[in-house]
Protein backbone atom coordinates (compact mmCIF):
# COMPACT_ATOMS: atom_id res chain seq x y z
CA UNK A 1 0.00 0.00 0.00
CA UNK A 2 1.41 3.53 -0.98
CA UNK A 3 0.31 6.98 -1.13
CA UNK A 4 -0.65 7.84 -4.50
CA UNK A 5 -2.48 10.14 -6.89
CA UNK A 6 -4.90 8.60 -9.11
CA UNK A 7 -6.21 10.49 -11.88
CA UNK A 8 -10.17 10.64 -12.77
CA UNK A 9 -10.88 9.49 -16.02
CA UNK A 10 -14.72 8.89 -16.04
CA UNK A 11 -17.42 9.57 -14.12
CA UNK A 12 -21.10 8.77 -14.24
CA UNK A 13 -24.11 7.85 -12.32
CA UNK A 14 -25.30 4.38 -12.83
CA UNK A 15 -28.05 4.11 -10.36
CA UNK A 16 -29.91 6.49 -7.59
CA UNK A 17 -27.16 8.15 -5.52
CA UNK A 18 -24.43 5.98 -7.11
CA UNK A 19 -21.40 6.88 -8.88
CA UNK A 20 -18.80 5.19 -10.72
CA UNK A 21 -15.58 6.63 -11.48
CA UNK A 22 -12.60 4.93 -13.77
CA UNK A 23 -9.49 6.19 -12.13
CA UNK A 24 -5.92 5.45 -13.55
CA UNK A 25 -2.76 4.55 -11.63
CA UNK A 26 -0.29 1.94 -12.61
CA UNK A 27 1.15 1.02 -9.25
CA UNK A 28 -2.70 0.57 -8.02
CA UNK A 29 -3.73 -1.42 -10.95
CA UNK A 30 -0.82 -3.31 -11.68
CA UNK A 31 -1.01 -4.72 -7.77
CA UNK A 32 -4.47 -4.46 -6.25
CA UNK A 33 -6.10 -8.01 -5.47
CA UNK A 34 -10.51 -8.46 -5.64
CA UNK A 35 -11.45 -7.30 -2.48
CA UNK A 36 -8.79 -4.58 -1.50
CA UNK A 37 -10.15 -0.95 -0.96
CA UNK A 38 -8.53 2.40 -1.74
CA UNK A 39 -8.51 4.91 1.09
CA UNK A 40 -9.55 8.37 -0.80
CA UNK A 41 -8.83 11.62 0.51
CA UNK A 42 -11.76 14.11 0.56
CA UNK A 43 -10.84 17.91 0.50
CA UNK A 44 -12.25 19.47 3.62
CA UNK A 45 -12.72 16.18 5.73
CA UNK A 46 -10.06 14.74 7.58
CA UNK A 47 -11.23 10.97 7.79
CA UNK A 48 -10.77 9.02 4.16
CA UNK A 49 -12.89 7.32 2.88
CA UNK A 50 -12.50 3.54 2.09
CA UNK A 51 -14.38 2.71 -1.69
CA UNK A 52 -14.07 -0.82 -2.84
CA UNK A 53 -12.43 -1.71 -6.33
CA UNK A 54 -14.92 -2.84 -8.61
CA UNK A 55 -12.89 -3.85 -11.58
CA UNK A 56 -9.36 -3.23 -13.07
CA UNK A 57 -7.77 -2.72 -16.53
CA UNK A 58 -4.27 -4.03 -16.14
CA UNK A 59 -3.55 -3.06 -19.64
CA UNK A 60 -5.15 0.89 -19.38
CA UNK A 61 -3.65 1.07 -15.60
CA UNK A 62 -7.14 2.04 -14.68
CA UNK A 63 -8.85 1.01 -11.57
CA UNK A 64 -13.18 1.50 -11.15
CA UNK A 65 -14.66 2.42 -7.69
CA UNK A 66 -18.14 2.53 -6.63
CA UNK A 67 -19.45 4.64 -3.94
CA UNK A 68 -23.42 6.15 -2.89
CA UNK A 69 -23.47 9.84 -1.99
CA UNK A 70 -24.45 9.25 1.61
CA UNK A 71 -23.30 12.45 3.31
CA UNK A 72 -20.80 15.45 3.33
CA UNK A 73 -17.70 13.32 1.87
CA UNK A 74 -19.15 11.69 -0.70
CA UNK A 75 -21.20 14.41 -1.65
CA UNK A 76 -17.69 15.99 -2.01
CA UNK A 77 -16.27 13.23 -4.10
CA UNK A 78 -19.79 13.50 -6.53
CA UNK A 79 -18.81 16.92 -7.30
CA UNK A 80 -15.06 15.64 -9.09
CA UNK A 81 -14.83 15.62 -12.77
CA UNK A 82 -12.47 13.60 -15.30
CA UNK A 83 -9.02 15.58 -15.69
CA UNK A 84 -9.21 15.90 -11.70
CA UNK A 85 -7.10 14.14 -9.55
CA UNK A 86 -7.55 12.23 -5.94
CA UNK A 87 -4.98 11.48 -3.36
CA UNK A 88 -5.46 7.75 -2.30
CA UNK A 89 -3.70 4.86 -0.35
CA UNK A 90 -4.00 1.86 -1.59
CA UNK A 91 -4.60 -0.69 -2.47
CA UNK A 92 -5.59 -1.26 1.10
CA UNK A 93 -6.07 -4.04 2.98
CA UNK A 94 -6.33 -8.16 2.69
CA UNK A 95 -9.16 -9.32 -0.52
CA UNK A 96 -10.48 -12.47 -0.75
CA UNK A 97 -8.34 -15.89 -1.12
CA UNK A 98 -8.98 -17.44 -4.63
CA UNK A 99 -5.81 -19.71 -5.29
CA UNK A 100 -7.44 -22.69 -3.58
CA UNK A 101 -10.28 -22.62 -5.78
CA UNK A 102 -10.30 -25.43 -8.49
CA UNK A 103 -12.94 -26.17 -10.63
CA UNK A 104 -16.08 -25.14 -8.84
CA UNK A 105 -19.23 -23.58 -8.76
CA UNK A 106 -18.98 -19.96 -6.28
CA UNK A 107 -21.99 -17.83 -5.35
CA UNK A 108 -21.70 -14.41 -4.78
CA UNK A 109 -23.65 -12.26 -2.63
CA UNK A 110 -23.70 -8.87 -2.35
CA UNK A 111 -25.77 -6.17 -0.82
CA UNK A 112 -26.39 -2.84 -2.11
CA UNK A 113 -22.75 -0.68 -2.21
CA UNK A 114 -20.96 -4.23 -1.32
CA UNK A 115 -21.85 -5.43 -4.62
CA UNK A 116 -18.80 -3.24 -6.50
CA UNK A 117 -16.33 -5.65 -5.00
CA UNK A 118 -17.83 -8.97 -6.17
CA UNK A 119 -17.43 -7.60 -9.78
CA UNK A 120 -13.60 -7.77 -9.64
CA UNK A 121 -14.04 -11.19 -7.89
CA UNK A 122 -15.92 -12.58 -10.03
CA UNK A 123 -14.39 -11.69 -13.13
CA UNK A 124 -11.26 -12.89 -11.96
CA UNK A 125 -12.45 -16.18 -11.00
CA UNK A 126 -14.69 -16.49 -14.60
CA UNK A 127 -11.41 -16.27 -16.07
CA UNK A 128 -10.28 -19.33 -14.08
CA UNK A 129 -13.15 -21.48 -15.69
CA UNK A 130 -14.96 -21.91 -12.54
CA UNK A 131 -18.35 -21.05 -12.63
CA UNK A 132 -19.88 -18.42 -11.44
CA UNK A 133 -23.76 -17.76 -9.24
CA UNK A 134 -24.46 -14.24 -7.82
CA UNK A 135 -27.49 -13.13 -6.01
CA UNK A 136 -27.70 -8.83 -5.95
CA UNK A 137 -29.53 -7.36 -3.26
CA UNK A 138 -31.08 -3.61 -3.71
CA UNK A 139 -33.41 -1.22 -1.71
CA UNK A 140 -35.16 -0.45 -4.79
CA UNK A 141 -35.39 -0.59 -8.64
CA UNK A 142 -33.69 2.81 -9.18
CA UNK A 143 -30.79 1.55 -7.02
CA UNK A 144 -29.82 -1.74 -9.33
CA UNK A 145 -26.78 -1.46 -10.97
CA UNK A 146 -24.17 -4.12 -12.90
CA UNK A 147 -26.59 -6.49 -13.82
CA UNK A 148 -25.37 -6.78 -17.01
CA UNK A 149 -21.94 -7.03 -16.04
CA UNK A 150 -22.94 -9.91 -13.59
CA UNK A 151 -25.04 -11.70 -15.98
CA UNK A 152 -22.17 -12.12 -18.40
CA UNK A 153 -19.52 -13.96 -15.68
CA UNK A 154 -22.96 -16.05 -15.14
CA UNK A 155 -26.28 -17.21 -13.52
CA UNK A 156 -27.40 -14.13 -12.00
CA UNK A 157 -30.85 -13.37 -9.69
CA UNK A 158 -31.42 -9.61 -8.79
CA UNK A 159 -33.72 -9.28 -5.85
CA UNK A 160 -35.40 -6.19 -4.43
CA UNK A 161 -36.42 -5.00 -0.74
CA UNK A 162 -40.06 -4.26 -2.17
CA UNK A 163 -39.99 -6.39 -5.05
CA UNK A 164 -40.44 -3.16 -8.23
CA UNK A 165 -37.09 -5.33 -9.52
CA UNK A 166 -36.48 -8.96 -10.01
CA UNK A 167 -37.34 -11.04 -6.99
CA UNK A 168 -38.99 -9.65 -3.48
CA UNK A 169 -37.41 -9.44 -0.39
CA UNK A 170 -33.70 -10.18 0.70
CA UNK A 171 -30.85 -12.19 -0.85
CA UNK A 172 -30.94 -15.21 1.58
CA UNK A 173 -34.16 -15.35 0.34
CA UNK A 174 -33.17 -16.54 -2.97
CA UNK A 175 -30.13 -18.42 -1.97
CA UNK A 176 -32.15 -21.38 -2.42
CA UNK A 177 -33.31 -20.58 -6.29
CA UNK A 178 -29.61 -20.83 -6.95
CA UNK A 179 -29.01 -24.06 -6.45
CA UNK A 180 -26.04 -26.00 -5.49
CA UNK A 181 -22.94 -24.29 -4.91
CA UNK A 182 -19.10 -25.01 -3.23
CA UNK A 183 -18.15 -22.11 -1.51
CA UNK A 184 -19.56 -18.06 -1.06
CA UNK A 185 -18.04 -15.00 -0.99
CA UNK A 186 -20.46 -12.06 0.28
CA UNK A 187 -20.25 -8.48 1.24
CA UNK A 188 -22.84 -6.09 1.78
CA UNK A 189 -24.51 -4.19 5.14
CA UNK A 190 -23.90 -5.93 8.34
CA UNK A 191 -27.39 -7.36 9.12
CA UNK A 192 -27.28 -9.14 5.33
CA UNK A 193 -23.85 -10.77 6.30
CA UNK A 194 -25.47 -11.80 9.65
CA UNK A 195 -28.05 -13.15 7.63
CA UNK A 196 -26.33 -14.99 5.08
CA UNK A 197 -23.73 -16.63 7.19
CA UNK A 198 -26.75 -17.90 9.66
CA UNK A 199 -28.15 -19.35 6.71
CA UNK A 200 -25.07 -20.77 5.24
CA UNK A 201 -23.41 -21.97 8.46
CA UNK A 202 -21.39 -24.80 7.75
CA UNK A 203 -20.46 -23.94 4.02
CA UNK A 204 -17.40 -22.57 3.09
CA UNK A 205 -17.50 -18.81 3.09
CA UNK A 206 -15.76 -15.51 3.14
CA UNK A 207 -16.93 -12.00 3.79
CA UNK A 208 -15.78 -8.57 3.13
CA UNK A 209 -17.03 -6.09 5.58
CA UNK A 210 -18.20 -2.52 5.09
CA UNK A 211 -16.93 -0.25 7.72
CA UNK A 212 -16.48 3.31 8.32
CA UNK A 213 -12.89 3.45 8.84
CA UNK A 214 -10.74 6.09 10.79
CA UNK A 215 -6.89 5.90 9.55
CA UNK A 216 -7.24 3.01 7.10
CA UNK A 217 -3.63 0.94 7.52
CA UNK A 218 -4.09 -0.50 11.03
CA UNK A 219 -3.31 2.20 13.78
CA UNK A 220 -6.02 3.93 15.32
CA UNK A 221 -8.56 0.81 16.36
CA UNK A 222 -11.53 2.60 15.04
CA UNK A 223 -12.50 -0.49 12.80
CA UNK A 224 -11.98 -3.63 15.42
CA UNK A 225 -14.10 -6.74 15.58
CA UNK A 226 -14.56 -9.66 17.67
CA UNK A 227 -13.24 -13.00 16.73
CA UNK A 228 -15.27 -16.18 17.46
CA UNK A 229 -12.24 -18.19 18.16
CA UNK A 230 -9.36 -16.55 19.90
CA UNK A 231 -11.48 -14.11 22.04
CA UNK A 232 -9.27 -11.67 20.13
CA UNK A 233 -10.22 -8.66 18.21
CA UNK A 234 -9.20 -8.23 14.50
CA UNK A 235 -8.73 -5.08 12.15
CA UNK A 236 -11.46 -4.52 9.98
CA UNK A 237 -8.64 -2.39 7.39
CA UNK A 238 -5.55 -4.43 8.35
CA UNK A 239 -6.91 -7.88 8.76
CA UNK A 240 -9.77 -7.87 6.57
CA UNK A 241 -12.44 -5.99 5.36
CA UNK A 242 -12.12 -9.78 3.89
CA UNK A 243 -12.60 -12.61 6.42
CA UNK A 244 -13.88 -16.15 6.62
CA UNK A 245 -17.34 -16.15 7.67
CA UNK A 246 -16.63 -18.31 10.70
CA UNK A 247 -13.64 -16.28 12.23
CA UNK A 248 -15.46 -12.93 12.86
CA UNK A 249 -18.32 -12.41 15.34
CA UNK A 250 -21.17 -10.28 13.53
FE1 LIG B 1 -7.63 2.58 12.04
FE2 LIG B 1 -8.65 0.26 11.21
S1 LIG B 1 -9.29 2.23 10.69
S2 LIG B 1 -7.14 0.58 12.73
Amino acid sequence: MKKEKVLINSFRQIALDTIEMVVENAYISQTAKPGQFLHVSVEGHMLRRPISIADINKEKNTITILFKVVGSGTAKLATLTPGMSLDVLGPNGNGFQIDDQQKSTILLIGGGIGVPPLYYLGKTLAEKNIEIISILGFQTKDYVFYEEKFSNLGRNYVVTDDGSYGEKGFVTDVVKMAGDFDSYYSCGPLPMLKAITTKLKGKPGMISLEERMGCGVGACMACVIPTKKSGGYKKICSDGPVFHAEEVSL
